[in-house]
Parts: C-alpha cells; sequence; structure tokens
C-alpha cells in the first residue's frame, strides 16, 4: 500500500481506534446516531443514516435514498437497506445476533432512545467518537487547510470593495459568493460582517448600515472543502478620526492572539489557553469586554471539541486543529476580534490562517 494514497486507510485506522476504546470499555455493541460521526466513521457524506459497531463487524444502515452513493462512499462495512424504519432494521438485527446491552450515544434523540429502552439494557456515551475526531489524520488536515485557503482566496477577491459608503450587507453576500465560487459546497455560518458601533455585538448579522469613516469592521467568515469548515476572522479600520483607542484596543486583541499562540503546546489544558488571552485582556484593562471563549475545535463541525474557555476540560494534544479568536467589544464605539486557526504539529504550533494581522486601514 502506498503510504497516504490510500483513502480507505484512514476510515480503517479511524474505526479500529473506536474498536479499541469499546473494548477498553468492555462494549460489544454501539449504535452510532450523530451524522458527522457516521461521517468520520465510514466516510458517508448523506444525511440519514445509522452505524451499528459490533466487537465483529460494521453496519451501516440507510434508506434507498443513499443505495448508490453509499455504496461508492461507504468504508469498511455492512450495508443495510431496509424497507421500512433503519430503527427498527436496527432493532431486529440486534435481536438476531442477540445482543442485550447497547451502548448509544448521549446526544442521540429521546425518540431513539425510547424505541431502543424497552428491548436493551442501553449505556449512554458521551463523545467518544467525538474524542477522536479531535486529532486530525493527515487527510482531514488537508482538507482543513484547503477549506482555508478557499476562505483566504474569496476574502481576498471581496476585499477591494471594501470601502465607506458600501453596506454590511452587500459585502456579506459578496463573500458568501465568493466562498462558493472558490468550490465550497457550502457555507459553514453565515457571514459576519459588523461595522461601527455593530462590530461591538460578538456575533452581530449583517444589516444595511453603511460603512463610515473611523468605523471599526469586524469580518468573521469561514469556508468548507471535503466537509471540513474553516473559521476567520479579521478586523479593518476605515481611514478616519478620533481613532486612538480603536488602535488601542487592536494592539491589545493582537498581542493576545499572539501570546495565546505562541503558549500553545501538547499536555497544556485547553483553559489554560484561554487564561493567557483573558489574563492579558485583563491587565491591559478591558476584562470585562472579554465575554466569549478564546477558541474552539474545528473540522466537521464548526464548533467541536477541544473548547479553549474556561470551562473547557480538554488536553491539547498532537493533531488537534483549533481557532484562537480574543476580542474586545466597546458598546457604542465598536470591537475588535483576531480569529485564526491553529495546527498544533509534532509539539508546534501551526498557524493555518495566512492572512495578516496587523491592522490594515482601509
Ligand atoms: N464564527 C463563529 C466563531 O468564530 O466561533
Ligand atoms: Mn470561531
Ligand atoms: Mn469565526
Amino acid at each position: 500500500m502506498h503510504k497516504g494514497k490510500d483513502p480507505n486507510k484512514f476510515y480503517q485506522q479511524r474505526q479500529s481506534l473506536l474498536r479499541l476504546e469499546l473494548s477498553r470499555r468492555r462494549i460489544k455493541a454501539f449504535l452510532v446516531t450523530e451524522i458527522k460521526n457516521i461521517r468520520y466513521l465510514t466516510g458517508f457524506r448523506g444525511s440519514t443514516a445509522l452505524l451499528l459497531v459490533t466487537d465483529r463487524e460494521l453496519f451501516f444502515i440507510t434508506d434507498f435514498r443513499y443505495k448508490e452513493q453509499c455504496m461508492r462512499e461507504v468504508k469498511g462495512c455492512s450495508i443495510i437497506i431496509p424497507k421500512g424504519s433503519l430503527l427498527t432494521a436496527t432493532k431486529m438485527l440486534l435481536k438476531k445476533m442477540r445482543f442485550k446491552t447497547l451502548a448509544f450515544e448521549k446526544d442521540a434523540s429521546f425518540r431513539i432512545y425510547d424505541t431502543l429502552r424497552k428491548d436493551f439494557t442501553l449505556k449512554p456515551l458521551d463523545a467518544v467518537v467525538e474524542k477522536l475526531r479531535q486529532k486530525k489524520d493527515k487527510e482531514e488536515i488537508k482538507s482543513i487547510i484547503k477549506a482555508v485557503q478557499r476562505a483566504e482566496n474569496a476574502f481576498v477577491k471581496v476585499k477591494k470593495h471594501i470601502r465607506v459608503g458600501v453596506t454590511e450587507r452587500t459585502i456579506a453576500l459578496r463573500l458568501e459568493e465568493a466562498i462558493k465560487r472558490e468550490g465550497a459546497y457550502q457555507i459553514p455560518f453565515d457571514v459576519i460582517v459588523a461595522s461601527g458601533e455593530n462590530s461591538a455585538l460578538p456575533h452581530a448579522r449583517p444589516t444595511d448600515r453603511k460603512l463610515r469613516p473611523g468605523d471599526l469592521l469586524i469580518i468573521d467568515w469561514g469556508a468548507e472543502a471535503d466537509g471540513y469548515f474553516s473559521d476567520i476572522t479579521r478586523t479593518f479600520l476605515l481611514r478616519g478620526k478620533n481613532t486612538e483607542k480603536k488602535r488601542e484596543i487592536y494592539r491589545i486583541v493582537l498581542e493576545a492572539n499572539r501570546m495565546a499562540i505562541k503558549a500553545v503546546k501538547p499536555g497544556l489544558r485547553a483553559k489554560d489557553i484561554d487564561s493567557i488571552a483573558r489574563e492579558f485582556i485583563k491587565d491591559s484593562g478591558y476584562g470585562d469586554f472579554f465575554g466569549h471563549g478564546t477558541g474552539h475545535g474545528v473540522g466537521l463541525d464548526i464548533h467541536e471539541s477541544p473548547r479553549l474557555s474556561f470551562l473547557g476540560k480538554d488536553i491539547l494534544e498532537d493533531g488537534m486543529v483549533f481557532t484562537i479568536e480574543p476580542g474586545i467589544y466597546l458598546p457604542g464605539t465598536g470591537g475588535v476580534r483576531i480569529e485564526d486557526m491553529v495546527y498544533l504539529e509534532k509539539g508546534k504550533p501551526r498557524v493555518i490562517t495566512r492572512l495578516g494581522r496587523r491592522l490594515e486601514i482601509l
């Protein structure tokens, strides 16, 4: 086998890591219901399926709409396409194999739980596949880098049109179109374009407000490649008067971003990175104006673990990809956020976003 050339290899690897974890927990049957987890384990890109992982075999269960698609996409599973409900078919299959106990994903719906509890002793598992997904393999890194490039290429095209008088909505629309023109099938989240006083809202929606001289302008956007996402924020200043305070908060946020990235290393708690950015902003006098976490994992979901917040329990490990995105938001004045994506590679942080971070005056 050519190393790195066989896409099946990555799915085999993910499946065996899951099996290992299940056997460590003495689990013989596990029902995966989260569609992104199913995609991660099998390669299936559709929207409806169940995956039953037993100690002997993987069963991929979907409906007739996906018959052709799953033959092409799904790796390492026996495919089952029942006539009726997927869940009923799964139940029958488990009974046929004489399973009495079944592990399931804690985030499964109540409907699933309610259907299964009559027939099996159920054991909830919290974030088992999500935990595997934290550490990206080479194939995933390639896709994430592609998603970053698409986002950045799209932005460079749209940036030329940013000037006083243009509305937030116009910029957002142009950017969303450009992201898709770069090849993304999806926009991971509605593009955020927030100017002037609106930029003090961390997750503002684009409005018809026209850019004015002296505005801070936050743009937060991402793209997709092979199902993987990217997430970037840049803040600009529009040429104008009385911008000293705005420049000051920019300098502080940029320094917080740099310090947090520099500190990234395996073995650290994700929340320690958050503290580094947070303490710096606090010591600079703006502690009350940074209300969100410092970052989050990015992959098949735009927000996944590790969580770089004071709540985050995760430990940083090689292979993780996450954002570093400190911000300061001053009501009435405006806000600054600088968001980069970092790949923890061989013990060191590698910043995979390439756009500059120095304050640009537009
Ligand atoms: N765009 C959402 C975030 O930065 O987390
Ligand atoms: Mn983010
Ligand atoms: Mn973002």
